[in-house]
Parts: structure tokens; sequence; C-alpha cells
């Protein structure tokens, strides 16, 4: 063990992780002082004793205003649909977009023992997440002629699985060179009430995955930043591995992004109920960004426009488009993205050896969301979809409430078979209809597919 890393951990108050160091072998020796060396013991040791200020949400939600918003195709809407469409299309064309994706959560509340992307989702096909979201990706590549690279993002929980799982199936027809699979960083866990590291074992910290935001500093640390970069790509279109219907790639909401000239936009959907589960994206003092549900005052949730309209209107859907110039800005700015500290529940082993699994939350960790980003975004908006086209969250097993697989399958059952009626064709209620994005990625191509009126009588799965 180096001396000035022995110094550091004594002078953070940490060294009770050497308790059994020299008792291990010396791959034990090994893993734990890399493991030390990794972290930020200072910054760690700022996060405890809280140098770094924490929001305080609720009088931020009293301040908070509505996000500046395009509504598509609303009589505000001063760039049109059509205009925004044409943008996106020839950045598409030109090969200016790329695609990031985050797959690193554990998806503990659904119940699934593989990463979420693996979940056979298609209500007909039984596709997984992944390959219907890199078949979108692979549609529009094809469709405008134009490579888009894919970066999915996993966790060490979800990694070894995930390149597994996309090499057997040859990435879904994407090739290789388009392909990034990268791993998001970790953070350790503390003790919540004498902010000590905890330990998973004699040679290892609690080490937990340090949130969606961490895709940036992985992104850099990947050299996928500059990679993209040296490819010519100018924009990132980023979505979560649990929405099927994520509207990564999408040419209408590039062209919004820019037209303006955002470094970032994100999408939204109209709240349906003021306690829906979802971030609210609001404007506090001049910034945009996002308050989760559970960090907003039910009274400002709840609060109405004279039209009877929620005043935090906008939900966040997570969907964003980056300009990889403002990434690479955030790249150089240390605390780009603050850590949001999580109680949660954490096994440990203790000073003596001994093994915890607690059943009430012990622990705190350290996560960075990338929403985070939009305060520092030189101008950031929304844009507004709708909800039965673009959300479809896959969080929760099934008899759950809500965001349940059943669900997801009736969501994407709904919006195809809107989009096969559109199209002229008579669907049997209650008959299942699945589009893969290899046949039609929107209404305007399903149309352009059927070529005659089809009375659709049994679960038909459209695909090439
Ligand atoms: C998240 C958002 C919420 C938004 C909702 C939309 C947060 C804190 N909240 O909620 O504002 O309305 O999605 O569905 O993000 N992930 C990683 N690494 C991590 C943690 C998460 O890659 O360390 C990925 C997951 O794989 C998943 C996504 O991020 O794709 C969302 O993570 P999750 O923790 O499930 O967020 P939610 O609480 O559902």
């Amino acid at each position: 063990m180096r001396d000035s890393l022995r110094d550091e951990l004594v002078s953070t108050g940490q060294q009770h992780v050497l308790r059994f160091f020299d008792r291990l072998d010396s791959a034990g020796q090994s893993q734990l002082e890399q493991q030390l060396l990794d972290i930020d013991l200072r910054r760690i040791h700022q996060l405890v004793h809280g140098k770094q200020q924490q929001h305080d949400w609720a009088r931020m939600a009293r301040r908070s205003q509505p996000p500046p918003a395009f509504q598509p195709g609303a009589p505000s809407d001063t760039v049109g649909r059509e205009r925004a469409r044409q943008k996106g299309e020839q950045a598409l064309r030109d090969g200016k977009i790329g695609v990031i994706l985050v797959a690193g959560g554990q998806g503990t509340r659904l119940g699934f023992p593989h990463p979420k992307g693996m979940f056979p989702i298609g209500p007909v096909s039984h596709n997984s997440i992944f390959q219907i979201l890199i078949e979108r990706v692979l549609a529009f590549s094809r469709r405008y002629g134009q490579p888009v690279p894919l970066y999915v993002m996993t966790s060490p929980a979800t990694h070894d699985q995930t390149v597994s799982y996309l090499d057997e199936h040859d990435r879904f027809g994407l090739p290789a060179k388009d392909v990034a699979v990268f791993c998001q960083g970790t953070m350790p866990a503390v003790d919540a009430s004498t902010g000590k590291l905890l330990m998973s074992s004699d040679r290892s910290l609690a080490l937990a995955p340090d949130g969606h935001g961490g895709v940036l500093s992985a992104f850099v640390r990947d050299g996928l930043l500059q990679q993209a970069l040296d490819r010519g790509i100018e924009h990132l279109s980023y979505g979560q591995i649990d929405n099927p219907l994520v509207q990564i790639c999408q040419p209408e909401l590039i062209g919004y992004h820019l037209l303006a000239d955002y470094e970032m936009t994100s999408q939204v959907v109209r709240k349906s109920d003021p306690l829906d589960k979802v971030g609210n994206v609001v404007v506090v003092d001049g910034k945009m960004c996002v308050i989760e549900y559970s960090d907003l005052p039910e009274d400002t949730a709840r609060r109405r426009n004279a039209d009877g309209s929620l005043f935090l209107w906008a939900g966040s859907i997570a969907v964003h488009l980056f300009a990889v110039s403002f990434l690479e800005r955030m790249s150089h700015s240390a605390d780009a993205l603050p850590f949001h500290h999580a109680l949660k529940k954490v096994s440990y082993v203790d000073q003596l050896g001994m093994r915890h699994d607690p059943d009430q939350p012990n622990a705190i960790k350290f996560e960075q969301f990338v929403f985070d980003l939009l305060p520092r975004a030189e101008h950031a908006i929304v844009v507004e979809g709708e909800k039965s086209d673009v959300f479809a969250p896959l969080k929760n097993a099934d008899g759950a409430a809500d965001d349940t697989a059943a669900d997801v399958r009736n969501a994407m059952v709904r919006l195809h078979t809107r989009w096969v009626q559109l199209a002229g064709a008579t669907v049997i209620p209650g008959v299942p209809i699945e589009i893969s994005p290899l046949w039609a990625v929107d209404a305007e191509q399903v149309t352009e597919r059927m070529t005659e009126p089809l009375v659709i009588e049994r679960p038909t799965f459209f695909h090439e």
C-alpha cells in the first residue's frame, strides 16, 4: 500500500477500510488498493461533510416557472413541423447524428434478472427492447443512407451480459464499427450516519453505479466523445433503454433542436395528473432544470392556470439532444454535474467481518443525473411530444399499479393499431398489432407501405 494513499485515508477519516488489509492475499490487496486509487477520497469527504451545497428543492419548486417550449403544430409554433422535419432529415443525411442509450440500471423494480434491454417486450414478436431500439437506429440509418453510431452505456452489473447478448445477435444488424458499448463508473457507498466508506467484503468497497449522469465522464474516458467528433457527429440523440417508444433519431425533434440552435433540447410530455411519477422540467431563476416528482411539494404540483391546466405541466421523459460541442465543454468542467445523495439499503461487512443485510436504508449512494446539464446549457428548450406516441416506460413487475410490461405492450399495440387504421386498415377489436421499426417508424411510413386496405383479424407482426 502506497504511503500517500494511507496518509490520505487517515486525513479523510477512512482508514478503517484497511482493517483486513494485512491479512489479504496479494490479489485481494491489489484489488482494494486499486479501488481506493480509483476514487477521489477528497471529493467523497466533501460530499459527506456537506461542502457541496444540497438543493432545497421545495423552495426552488415554489419559484419555478414552466419552461420555454415548442408545441409542434400549435399556433405558437414559430418553426413548424415540416421545416423541423426537413432540417432533422438533412442532419441525418449528412451523418451528423449519433445515439446514446443508457442501459446501466439493474431493473430491480422490474424483477428481471438480466439487463432491462433484454426484456422480451414486443407484444406479438416478443423482441427485446434492445432489438426494437437498435432496429430503429438501423431504420433511420438506412432511410437517410448514412451510418448512425450507437453508444450504449452499461454498468458493471449489466456490462458483460449486454456485450455477449449484442454479439450473439450481431448487434441486430448494425455494423460493429457503429456500435460502442461502454461501462459507466462507480462511486462508493457510505454509512448514512457516520459517512464512513462501506465494505462489501474484506477486500472490496461497496461500490454502486454513479447514475446516468456518469455518461459524461465515461463517454470522455473511453475516447468516445473524441471518436464522435472525429466522425463528424455534431449532435447526440439520447434516450433510456426502458422506453420502447423512445424517439431516438426522430427527425422532427432533431430539427427543432437544430433550428433553434440550442445546446440541449429535451422532449417532454404534458402531465396528465399533477402527481405523475416523472421529473418536472421547470425554469428557476432563469435556468432550466428538472425537479424530481419526489422533490416537488404537492401544493406546487397541483397549482393550476386560470384555464384549469397544470402550471408545471412538462413531464421529463429523459429524452434529450446534446450538441457534442456542449458535452465537450462540460467535460472540461470538473463540477459539471453535481452528485445527488440517495438513501438506500446497502449490504456490508462490519469491522469484525460480520455481514449485514439491512432491511432499512442505511447508506448514502452518490449519483449524477444527466438532466443536470440543462442549467449548464447556453440555450435549452423543451419540445412537447404526445405521450401515447413517445413514452411507455417499463419500470415495474406485472401486478404493480403502473409502468408494467402489460402497460407497455398495450401502449405499443394502441400506437401501432392507430398507425394501420390511419393507413386504411380495419383491425378487429382486441387483436394485437406490432410494427417492426425496420418496416415503418411512423404513421406516414405505414401509409406508404400499405398499398391496399387490410382487415386484420389475428395477431400480426409487420416486419421486413
Ligand atoms: C427517470 C428520471 C425521471 C424521468 C423518468 C422517465 C431520474 C432520477 N429520474 O426516473 O425524471 O421522468 O426516468 O422514465 O433519472 N441508468 C443508468 N445508470 C445508472 C442509473 C440509471 O444507466 O446508474 C439508466 C437506467 O438503465 C434507465 C435510466 O437510466 O434506462 C433511468 O433510470 P431509473 O433510475 O430507472 O430512473 P427513474 O427513477 O425511472
